[in-house]
């Protein structure tokens, strides 16, 4: 198995800005591991009708399958997600909750969107959640952007950017040291 990206945007939002940060990661990616020619997968989960998980049922939704595969498939999985709440958004805890034991072992990364600074430590639940139940491996540095960071046009500060650029190589760093180029 050689390192392979997973970047999944979670937000139902149709103006997302999470997604904006998904969007960069996974244009760096594709640069800086050309040359390696490793897999970098982008998954928009407003594409992606997934049942709310019942603990039976859905579980046979035709898309939790398709879901797990690609969780399977991949080394490191980066979350772009919305902050509600104190905590990731509900659709981001649903995926997890559908496909379970595809984490196991996962490199897990965190794009976070939110609306003001104080909601810094909102994915730590959900990460304490992964490393307790699935063992995954989470990067230290994660890029959390309130709506400040945010500009016209779809840009945002050039200090997200440089934050963006960290995480990109820390990825890499993590998922090839680990699985290979
Ligand atoms: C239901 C709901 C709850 C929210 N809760 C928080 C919160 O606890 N802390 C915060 O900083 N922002 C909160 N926000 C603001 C969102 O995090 C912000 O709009 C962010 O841009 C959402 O990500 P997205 O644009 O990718 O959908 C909330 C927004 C909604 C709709």
């Amino acid at each position: 198995m050689s390192a392979s990206y997973l970047i999944i945007s979670t937000s139902l939002n149709p103006s997302s800005r999470s997604r904006l940060l998904a969007k960069a990661v996974e244009a760096g990616l594709i640069e800086q591991t050309k040359e390696a020619k490793a897999a970098v997968e982008f998954v928009d989960l407003r594409d992606v009708e997934l049942p709310l998980c019942d603990g039976g049922a859905a579980y046979g939704h035709p898309n939790v399958a398709t879901m797990t595969a690609k969780v399977q498939a991949a080394t490191c999985i980066i979350i772009a997600v919305p902050i509600y709440n104190y905590n990731v958004n509900a659709a981001c805890k649903n995926l997890v909750e559908l496909t379970g034991k595809a984490w196991e072992g996962k490199i897990v990364g965190f794009l976070c969107a939110a609306g003001g600074k104080a909601s810094y430590m909102s994915v730590m639940g959900f990460a304490n959640g992964l490393m307790l139940d699935f063992r995954c491996l989470i990067l230290p540095r994660f890029v959390y952007a309130d709506r400040n960071e945010f500009l016209p046009d779809n840009a945002y500060s050039a200090e997200i950017g440089d934050r963006i650029d960290l995480f990109v190589k820390e990825a890499i760093t993590l998922n090839t040291g680990l699985y290979g180029k």
